[in-house]
C-alpha cells in the first residue's frame, strides 16, 4: 500500500510546475526567503499569489501556492470588480484582496513577474493575415471569443475555424485562420506547365498530355488577379519557338487554342535542362512573371531524364517555387523501369508528385482535379505576397 501511495505521487509531481509556497507572510522576502520550493500537483499549472491588507498602514500577508488555472484566473478576475469598497483590489483600505497567476516554474518569487504583467490566462494576439477583420470579446484573454471575418472573394481557411476561444491553458482552440482565395477557382499563382515531347510519347500521348493541360486549366481562373499560365515543351531541347509565356496576353480561348497546335516532334529526354529553363527564362522578371503571386511547376513527363533534375528542381524550390511531377509509366513499361526517383527529385516531396500507370489512358479529368486537390491543400500557403 505505501508503495503504492509512493508511486502514484512521484508520478504526479514527476513534471510538475514549481511554485514558492507560503502562508501568512509579512512581506513578499520573508515569503520567498522562508518559504518552500513546492512541485504542484498535475492539474495545479499555475503559480499564485494572494495579498491580503488587514489594517490600515503598509502591512500586507502574503500567501503563494500552486493553484489550478481556472480557480486562479476566477480569483484574478475579482481584482477589479467591485467589493464593499471601490474594488476588491486596491492599495489603501483593509480587507482588500489582491490576487495574479502566473504559469512558469518560480514566477511567484517577488511580485513583479506576477502582478507587474497583466497575468490573467492570455492566449496571445489573434491575428488574420490579408484583408482578414478578427473580433475578441475581451482581447486575448481567457474565455475570449473571436470572430474573423475575410473580404470576398477571400474566404477563411480551414473552412470551419471562423471563431476561437481561449482556453485555460492559454491556447486558442483552433490554429489562427487565414483569409485566401478559394482555390482552385481564384488562386493567386504563376503556373508553369512543363510536357515531355520525347519520341516515346507518341502521337496519340501527346494529344492526351495537351488535352489533359486543358482540363487542368479549366478548373481555374484565368488572369491578371488569379491564374497566369506558361507552357514549355521540351524533348532533348527545349522548343523555344512555340513558348508560352506568362505574359501570353491570351485569352482563355486563345490560350487553350495556342496549346492544342504546340506541334509534336524530336526526340531526347533532357527535363532538368527545361526545369533550368523555365527559371532562367519563364520565371525570370520582364517575362510576365508576377512578383506577389506564388510560382508552381509541374513537369508532365513519361520517362527518366537523360540529365540531372535535381539540382535545377532544388533551385526552383530555393526561389520559393512549389514543383509537382506527373510520371506517365508506358502501357508496356518493363517491370524494372521506374521513374520515381526522378519524379520524387522534381518534385521535392512525397505529396507533390503522382505516378500515373497503365499509359496515358489516366489522364483525364479526373485526374486534374485530383492532383488540383492537392496543389490547393493549403490555401494559406498560397495567399499573394505582400
Ligand atoms: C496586374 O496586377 C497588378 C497588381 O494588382 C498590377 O500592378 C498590374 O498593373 C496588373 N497588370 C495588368 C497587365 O493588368
Ligand atoms: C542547371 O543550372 C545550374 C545552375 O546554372 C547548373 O549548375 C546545372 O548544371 C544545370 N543543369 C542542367 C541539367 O542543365
Amino acid at each position: 500500500m505505501n508503495t503504492v501511495l509512493l508511486m502514484l505521487s512521484l508520478i504526479a509531481t514527476a513534471q510538475g510546475l514549481r511554485c514558492m509556497t507560503c502562508e501568512n507572510a509579512r512581506s513578499h522576502e520573508d515569503c520567498d526567503s522562508q518559504g518552500v520550493m513546492r512541485e504542484c500537483l498535475e492539474n495545479e499549472l499555475s503559480c499564485a499569489i494572494e495579498e491580503r491588507k488587514v489594517n490600515y498602514g503598509p502591512g500586507r500577508l502574503i500567501f503563494k501556492h500552486c493553484k489550478q488555472p481556472l480557480a486562479c484566473n476566477n480569483n484574478y478576475i475579482q481584482n477589479d470588480r467591485p467589493a464593499w469598497w471601490p474594488i476588491q483590489c486596491n492599495d489603501k483600505f483593509p480587507n482588500s484582496v489582491c490576487r495574479c497567476c502566473c504559469f512558469e516554474d518560480e514566477c511567484n518569487i517577488g511580485h513583479e513577474r506576477c502582478f507587474g504583467k497583466a497575468a490573467a490566462i492570455s492566449c496571445g494576439n489573434q491575428e488574420v493575415v490579408r484583408g482578414g477583420i478578427t473580433t475578441c470579446s475581451d482581447g486575448n484573454r481567457f474565455r475570449s471569443k473571436c470572430d474573423f471575418q475575410c473580404q470576398a472573394p477571400a474566404q477563411i481557411y480551414p473552412p470551419d475555424s471562423s471563431s476561437s476561444v481561449c482556453l485555460e491553458d492559454g491556447s486558442w482552440s483552433k490554429p489562427a485562420p487565414c483569409c485566401a482565395n478559394p482555390c482552385p477557382s481564384l488562386v493567386v499563382v504563376d503556373l508553369v506547365i512543363i510536357l515531355d515531347s520525347s519520341s516515346s510519347v507518341g502521337e496519340a500521348g501527346w494529344q492526351t498530355l495537351l488535352s489533359f493541360t486543358r482540363s487542368l486549366l479549366s478548373l481555374y481562373t484565368l488572369g491578371n488577379n488569379s491564374v497566369e499560365v506558361a507552357v514549355v515543351r521540351y524533348n532533348a531541347e527545349v522548343d523555344t519557338d512555340n513558348i508560352i509565356p506568362l505574359d501570353n496576353g491570351f485569352n482563355r480561348d486563345e490560350l487553350f487554342a495556342a496549346i492544342s497546335s504546340l506541334p509534336y516532334d524530336g526526340s531526347g529526354t533532357r527535363t532538368g535542362n527545361a526545369i533550368n529553363f523555365t527559371r532562367e527564362f519563364i520565371l525570370e522578371n520582364g517575362h510576365g512573371h508576377r512578383e506577389f503571386a506564388h510560382d508552381l511547376v509541374v513537369v508532365l513527363t513519361d520517362g527518366r531524364s537523360q540529365d540531372d533534375v535535381a539540382v535545377p528542381s532544388r533551385l526552383l524550390r530555393e526561389r520559393g517555387v512549389m514543383t509537382y511531377a506527373i510520371g506517365i509509366r508506358p502501357d508496356q513499361a518493363p517491370d524494372n523501369f521506374d521513374i520515381r526517383n526522378d519524379l520524387l527529385n522534381i518534385a521535392g516531396s512525397e505529396d507533390h508528385f503522382f505516378v500515373v500507370e497503365d499509359g496515358f489512358s489516366r489522364l483525364n479529368a479526373d485526374f486534374a482535379e485530383e492532383i488540383t486537390r492537392e496543389i490547393c491543400s493549403d490555401p494559406c500557403g498560397l495567399t499573394p505576397h505582400l
